[in-house]
């Protein structure tokens, strides 16, 4: 259906939620990893400072504890275990000054002091340049008494930091390939959060594309909170869009009917003037009449089926139904038109065949294609009807030896107030064949006709079992 089809692409592209979600999932992974990252670079570098930091100061107040007063200065005695231990945190160098009463007794008297002076024992530590490099200095205080006065010592203890250097620029690295890591991490995680949340949507917009094109029963899916004002919205468009239907074929119903019953005493006054004239001349346009009265009236009668069926297709109300006697209880009320033109109507029809559908639809659908059987086929012939289950499906198959199709497509047929080439003198709507067709697609069956091998026609009616 070509409207169908342009319809469907004037719907208006917005970008797809799922593609949006992804890429905000994955920028806020790439924020998270990068502070990972940093805090894992930064945590490391302080941790590693402040374990050499501790070996530092402990060294430098070894070298403090062992200075001792003498007579006439003061001896400085560098224990090989102190030095040993800063020898044990890598190759750096080392710096040291002592000052005694504020003058540089040994070392680097240019190694720059603190901003602020230790006190007693505790360390303090900062960084400073020296000699072409950044040194980490630890000073400790300590009083000492010399020839009898107190005199204040310093220990300065300075080492490079080159090896911790290269430490924390490799720790970097890991960090940095922690934190792509993370990120590598979290595609997939994305990929599947973003799915999960978009599938009640995916799932709403499958059932509601699973319904046939006369579901108007309102959504009852599940839907999220954030899907509850749209699915109200469609629902309440459904319960329009039902009542219009619905009306329009209240009135078709009803124009049906009020049409039949004046055609009725119209036919019944034809004929009772065609008994009472002998005149050849009235007598052929009054058998004219009656004809048209009857085609007039076979059409209502269709075009009321056909709203009957439009209707009861829309309510969509299942029972489990015996197709075996509903076929036998259309045949026999076919038998007596088969039967004035010397027709057998022969039934292959076993005892019980439950099927799932509508009485009133499975009704109207055998009549109409047991009325083109009878209605297409010569006297003295034989239509054959019988009902059997395939599959999951129970088939009613009625063939007969008739005109058969003439060659017109049998989809063409089915279409509303169709009529074939080969139908001739023989009266019809077009509309028997739209019915059967509607009633089953309704009912989740299906029709098929086909020319028969040998002549005639073969129509096929199918219903899920029950
Ligand atoms: N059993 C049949 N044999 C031959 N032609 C058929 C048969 N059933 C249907 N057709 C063809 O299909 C057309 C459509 O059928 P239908 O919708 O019942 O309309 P109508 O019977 O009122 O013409 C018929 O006009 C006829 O050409
Ligand atoms: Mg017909």
């Amino acid at each position: 259906m070509p409207g169908r089809d342009s319809g469907r692409e004037k719907v208006l592209r917005a970008p797809s939620l799922r593609r949006r979600l992804v890429v905000q999932l994955l920028v806020l992974a790439a924020v998270l990893a990068l502070v990972l990252s940093l805090a894992v670079q930064v945590g490391a570098g302080r941790a590693s400072q402040a374990t050499l930091d501790a070996v530092l100061g402990a060294a430098a107040q070894g070298m403090a504890e062992e200075m001792r007063a003498e007579e006439g200065g003061v001896v400085i005695d560098m224990q090989p275990a102190t030095l040993s231990m800063l020898a044990a945190m890598g190759e750096e160098r080392i710096f040291y000054r002592v000052d005694i009463g504020g003058l540089t007794v040994t070392g680097y008297g240019d190694l720059p002091l603190p901003g602020r002076l230790p006190t007693a024992l505790t360390p303090v530590f900062y960084t400073v340049p020296f000699r072409e490099a950044q040194i980490r200095v630890a000073a400790v205080a300590r009083s000492l008494r010399v020839d009898g006065r107190a005199a204040p010592a310093l220990v300065l203890l300075g080492q490079t930091r080159e090896g911790q250097e290269a430490i924390a620029a490799r720790l970097g690295l890991q960090a940095a390939a922690l934190g792509l890591a993370v990120f590598l991490a979290a595609i997939p995680l994305a990929l599947l959060v973003a799915r999960s949340l978009t599938r009640p949507i995916d799932l709403l917009a499958e059932a509601v594309g699973r319904r046939g094109p006369r579901d108007l029963r309102p959504v009852r899916h599940p839907a999220p909170r954030e899907l509850q004002p749209f699915v109200t919205a469609l629902n309440s468009f459904i319960g329009r869009l039902r009542g219009t239907l619905s009306q329009t074929e209240t009135f078709i119903a009803e124009a049906a009917h009020h049409i039949r019953t004046p055609l009725a005493v119209m036919r019944n006054e034809a004929e009772l003037a065609l008994r009472q004239s002998s005149e050849e001349d009235t007598r052929a346009r009054l058998r004219g009449l009656i004809r048209s009265a009857d085609d007039a009236a076979r059409s209502a009668g269709q075009l009321l089926d056909h709203a009957t069926v439009l209707y009861r297709a829309d309510q969509a109300d299942w029972a489990k139904l015996d197709l075996a006697a509903m076929t036998r209880a259309v045949a026999a009320r076919l038998a007596p038109a088969a039967g004035m033109k010397d027709m057998d109507l022969v039934l292959t029809i076993p005892a019980v065949l439950t099927c799932e559908g509508d009485a009133v639809l499975i009704e109207a659908a055998l009549r109409n294609i047991l009325d083109n059987a009878i209605k297409y086929s010569p006297p003295d012939s034989v239509v054959e009807v019988s009902a059997l289950a395939e599959g999951p499906m129970a088939v009613v198959t009625v063939a007969d030896r008739g005109r058969g199709l003439g060659g017109t497509e049998p989809d063409r047929l089915l279409r509303r107030f169709r009529r074939g080439d080969n139908v001739g003198d023989v009266m019809g709507s077009g509309l028997g064949l739209t019915i059967v067709e509607e009633a089953a697609g309704a009912m989740g069956g299906t029709f098929r006709l086909r020319a028969r091998q040998g002549g005639g026609a073969c129509a096929e009616f199918c219903l899920p079992l029950a």
